[in-house]
């Protein structure tokens, strides 16, 4: 069976984590630190926090914001459901909008959809593919805008406008107007969960970016600590000698990196253009090939004049398909021991948002997306063979479900 997507673990991941669990250092220490300065580097971005998933560190960050119940987020209707449950979690309501032909959020829905309680609006670069982060962030600065926002914190009115924090769970190394994401919204926060391109088996990082009058180190070292429980020493620099003694500022979170999963890290760092996105990008080519000359297929996006994406989903579409015949199609490609996936069933359609009122009647090109959308394999070992096995037998089911 071809598998959808496995980390790549191999000798030099294994002896990097064994060193670290020599090392005698296992929790958030020198390997998590070393992690944020490279990771900041490869981004170009002044500060760069890891966390131990994206959920935790994007909730940690909208409380700090303080969402709360009254309050609006925006965000696609098209997305994993860690994008909702967030904002569902802090008591406040996730606004859903419809999406694009490429799977990015809508930027004018997205005007539409703001009113006097929106806090923070949240695109997601499903796939790998950047969203449109320019227009996103004038809008959130058009003096029209402005003007509706109602700051009730000291940190919203610091701010004085809607935030922006961009889910790039898949987007780790896309590009936007060439430069590595990262740079482009107030907040950027990648996974780093087994699947993802770059992975720490789970895990998460912030890109810090906000503008002035904040200062990007000392948020850094406030949502450090906002992760370690509010705790003002972590646990490396209680250690030191008579350094026992620490004070809890905020009652925080406790969603920190640990040295095991950013030892993976470091080594999928280092070898994440010249070997993670070059193979990514071979396989997306080859699908890209093969199926651009199938009538049949609409192939996705995933590099423009603005873009270039990370290579995350290759998300194919069959022109014409419902969900039934989209089923029927996968359920033959699994029979010939390919696997494959659907990114996203929409969230109005997940019984935890639809018992909310959403209605997916309200989100026609999510709807289209959806229905006939099939993502392919894609890992750093496919083989070439294998590739060629997945685009046979992708043809063949096609050829059997109509
Ligand atoms: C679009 C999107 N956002 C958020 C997440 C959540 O990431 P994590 O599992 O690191 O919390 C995922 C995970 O698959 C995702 O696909």
């Amino acid at each position: 069976m071809i598998p959808f997507s496995p980390p790549r673990i191999d000798d030099d991941i294994i002896n990097e984590v064994v060193a670290a669990l020599k090392s005698g250092w296992i929790t958030t220490g020198p390997r998590t630190k070393q992690f944020e300065k490279e990771v900041a580097e490869y981004c170009g971005v002044e500060k760069f926090l890891a966390v131990n998933s994206w959920t935790a560190g994007a909730e940690m960050l909208l409380h700090w914001f303080g969402v709360q119940e009254g309050d609006e987020v925006i965000v696609p209707a098209y997305t994993y459901c860690a994008s909702a449950n967030i904002v569902v979690h802090c008591g406040a309501k996730p606004v859903m909008v419809d999406v694009n032909d490429d799977f990015t959020i809508n930027i004018e829905s997205v005007r539409k959809a703001i009113t006097s309680k929106t806090k923070v609006i949240l695109p997601v670069d499903v796939g790998g593919l950047p969203v449109n982060y320019d227009a996103l962030m004038q809008m959130v600065q058009d003096p029209e805008i402005q003007k509706l926002f109602n700051a009730r914190t000291a940190r919203q009115e610091k701010l004085n406008r809607i935030m922006v924090l961009n889910d790039a769970a898949h987007s780790f190394g896309a590009l936007y107007k060439g430069k590595r994401i990262g740079t482009s919204c107030d907040f950027t926060v990648f996974s780093f969960h087994a699947v993802k391109n770059l992975t720490t088996a789970e895990g998460g990082g912030i890109c810090i970016n906000m503008p002035k009058p904040f200062d990007n180190e000392e948020l850094y070292k406030e949502l450090n600590i906002y992760s370690l429980h509010g705790q003002s020493k972590d646990a490396l620099a209680k250690m030191q000698k008579g350094a026992w003694e620490y004070d809890v500022i905020d009652a925080g979170y406790k969603c920190n990196m640990t040295d095991i999963l950013a030892s993976i890290g470091l080594i999928e760092l280092r070898r994440y253009d010249a070997q993670t996105l070059k193979r990514r990008k071979e396989i997306f080519e080859a699908y890209q090939n093969a199926f651009s000359k199938m009538d049949w297929a609409i192939t996705p996006i995933y590099k423009d004049t603005d873009r270039e994406s990370s290579y995350h989903l290759y998300l194919l579409r069959i022109k014409g398909f419902n969900v039934s015949k989209r089923n029927d199609m996968i359920q033959r490609i699994f029979d010939k021991d390919v696997s494959v996936n659907v990114h996203y069933k929409p969230l109005p359609l997940l019984t935890a948002y639809s018992s909310r009122g959403y209605d997916m009647s309200d989100y026609p090109n999510a709807q289209a997306l959806w229905e006939n959308e099939i993502s392919l394999p894609v890992f750093y070992d496919m083989s070439d063979a294998q590739l060629q096995e997945v685009i046979d037998a992708v043809i063949k089911s096609y050829e059997e479900t109509i």
